[in-house]
C-alpha cells in the first residue's frame, strides 16, 4: 500500500518526469471545476501536451456513482488502455472518486494524486484508501488501492479559502492527538496559521504512513487514525440530509474530536486537564457545529453505520493520554448521543 510520496517545490517536475516515461500510454487528467481554474495553470507545464482532461463538478455531492460513470466514459471514447495513467488534481473528492475510478477501469489503470487541498495533501490522498458515497453514506463504497504516486506541492494551498484551510487542519490536529503529544503542545501554543505549511505537511504525511505501513487494510492500529470520524462522519452524513446545513469533513472531525475526548474522559482514559487543552485549541480554531439538542439521537444512530463496527457495536477510537490513541472500544449509541449533548451545552 506504501507509494512514494513528494512533497514539496521538486513534486511537479517529479510528476512530469513520472509521465513522460514510455511505459505510459497516455495521461488523464482529473479536475473538479474549481481545480481546473485555480490549479491546472500551475499544473499544464508539466503534463504531456496531448492529455486528455475530465472535469467533473466540485462538491461533496459529486462524489458519486454517475460521475463515476462520467470518468468510465470518457476513457472508454477516448480508448484509455491498462497503461494509462489518470492524474487526479483536487481535494478529497477528487483523489477518492479519481482513484476509486481508475481502480475499476479494466480492472485497474495507474493512477496519481496532485492533492490540492490541506485536508487531501495530509490525509486523503495518502495511504491508498478511494471510493464514493452512496444512499446518503460517506465513501460507502470504495477499495484500497495504493496511487502509483503523491505528488504534494504546498504552493496548491494558497489557492483554498480559510475554511477549506482549517477543515485539513482538522486531520493534523488529529494526527498529534492520537501519536505525537509533543507536535500537540507545540503547536497549540504557537496557534494554527503558518506562513509555510510545508513542515507541518511533512510530518503529519510521516506520520500517517507510518501507521498505514504497520495495517494497510485497516484491521488493527490504522483504526488509530479514525478518532474523531464516528461521530464526525455521523454528523457530517446527518447535515449532509439537511438543505442549506452541509458542513466541510473536518469541521465535522473537529466537533467529533471533541466529543470522542469526552468519552475518552468518561472511561477514566483521559484527564479533564486534557481534555480542556484539547477543547481550548479546537475551539481556537473551529466555530461549534451548529445542531439542535434534539437531533442528537439521530445523529448518534448513524454511527451505527460506521464501516468500523462490528454489527451492532460501536469500535471507537479514543485518547489514552493525548498523543497516544486507542482503537476498538466498543461504546453505545447512547453514549455518543451524550457526547454529543455534551458538545452542544459548551459555550464556545
Ligand atoms: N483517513 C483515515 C485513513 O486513511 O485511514
Amino acid at each position: 500500500m506504501d507509494s512514494s510520496v513528494i512533497i514539496g517545490p521538486e513534486a511537479l517536475p517529479a510528476l512530469a518526469e513520472f509521465l513522460y516515461r514510455p511505459a505510459v500510454s497516455r495521461v488523464f487528467v482529473l479536475v473538479d471545476s474549481n481545480t481546473s481554474r485555480l490549479c491546472l495553470p500551475l499544473l499544464e507545464k508539466h503534463l504531456p501536451t496531448n492529455y486528455h482532461l475530465i472535469e467533473i463538478p466540485a462538491g461533496e455531492e459529486y462524489k458519486t456513482l454517475a460521475t463515476c460513470d462520467t470518468v468510465w466514459c470518457q476513457l472508454t471514447e477516448q480508448r484509455a488502455d491498462r497503461h494509462a495513467v489518470l492524474v487526479n488534481l483536487g481535494g478529497g473528492v477528487v483523489t477518492d472518486l479519481g482513484g476509486f475510478a481508475a481502480a475499476l477501469y479494466k480492472r485497474g489503470i495507474r493512477f496519481v494524486q496532485v492533492p490540492t487541498t490541506l485536508l487531501a495533501q495530509v490525509d486523503a490522498s495518502v495511504g491508498g484508501k478511494t471510493g464514493i458515497d452512496f444512499q446518503g453514506y460517506k465513501n460507502q463504497l470504495g477499495v484500497f488501492q495504493a496511487p502509483a504516486a503523491v505528488f504534494i506541492e504546498p504552493g496548491f494551498l494558497q489557492t483554498l479559502d480559510p475554511r477549506q484551510l482549517k477543515s485539513g487542519y482538522a486531520e493534523v490536529l488529529k494526527h498529534w492527538l492520537i501519536a505525537d503529544a509533543a507536535a500537540f503542545n507545540v503547536h497549540r501554543r504557537l496557534g494554527w496559521l503558518t506562513d509555510d505549511w510545508t513542515p507541518i505537511i511533512r510530518e503529519s504525511v510521516a506520520l500517517k504512513q507510518r501507521i498505514v505501513a504497520q495495517d494497510p487494510l485497516e484491521s488493527g492500529p490504522r483504526k488509530l487514525l479514525n478518532f474523531g470520524h464516528t461521530v464526525g462522519h455521523a454528523l457530517e452524513s446527518y447535515l449532509l440530509t439537511q438543505p442549506g446545513r452541509e458542513i466541510l469533513h473536518g469541521e465535522a472531525v473537529a466537533a467529533g474530536l471533541v466529543c470522542e475526548s469526552w468519552l475518552s474522559v468518561q472511561r477514566g482514559l483521559l484527564s479533564a486537564e486534557e481534555m480542556d487543552k484539547i477543547e481550548t485549541f479546537v475551539f481556537s480554531v473551529f466555530d461549534k457545529v451548529a445542531f439542535v439538542g434534539l437531533e442528537t439521537d439521530a445523529i448518534a444512530d448513524l454511527a451505527l453505520q460506521d464501516k468500523k463496527n462490528a454489527g451492532a457495536i460501536i469500535n471507537c477510537t479514543l485518547l489514552n493520554g493525548i498523543g497516544n490513541g486507542v482503537f476498538d472500544q466498543p461504546v453505545t449509541v447512547a453514549e455518543i448521543a451524550e457526547s454529543l449533548r455534551y458538545y452542544h451545552r459548551l459555550q464556545a
